[in-house]
């Protein structure tokens, strides 16, 4: 009888060590894709960082951090002209735009890696309405 016990015990122990880390685990990875959280991580800080972490080559953090404020979200367009439209679903004339800048749009050559312009490319010749 005493044996069961202690068994129960150790599962049920176990199974609340499993759901508490479970919840951790979920509310860093919220913590760490907040908006808050993205803002407070400048353009600055990320390209004078050295670290290759997957969040720099991320199309979509790429875009949103350095695009949408013209192009608006998704490339729906806003200051400037929308990219959804599918004329842009070339991902090398996308870079080509993005390095030299076009009309009243700054060009990133410099600012942004090779890998990071090509990570925005394929991005945005993904868009879809
Ligand atoms: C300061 C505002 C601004 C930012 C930031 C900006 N753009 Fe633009 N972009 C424009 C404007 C304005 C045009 C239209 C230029 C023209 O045709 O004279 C344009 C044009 C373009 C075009 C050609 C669209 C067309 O229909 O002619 C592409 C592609 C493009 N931008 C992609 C990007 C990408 C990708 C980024 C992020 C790396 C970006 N832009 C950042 C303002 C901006």
């Amino acid at each position: 009888m005493l044996r069961t016990k202690v068994w129960r015990n150790l599962i049920i122990s176990i199974a609340v060590t499993i759901i508490a880390v479970a919840v951790l685990t979920q509310s860093i990875q919220s913590a760490q894709t907040s908006p808050s959280n993205q803002a407070s991580q400048t353009p600055a800080s990320n390209t004078s960082s050295t670290s290759s972490s997957p969040t720099q080559v991320s199309g979509v953090n790429l875009y949103n951090t350095y695009c949408s404020a013209c192009h608006g979200s998704n490339g729906s367009g806003a200051s400037g002209p929308a990219l959804n439209t599918g004329s842009w679903s070339d991902s090398s004339k996308v870079q080509a735009i993005v390095k030299s800048g076009k009309g009243g749009m700054p060009g990133f050559q410099g600012q942004l890696s090779d890998p990071q312009i090509k990570a925005i490319g394929d991005y945005v010749a993904a868009l879809k309405k």
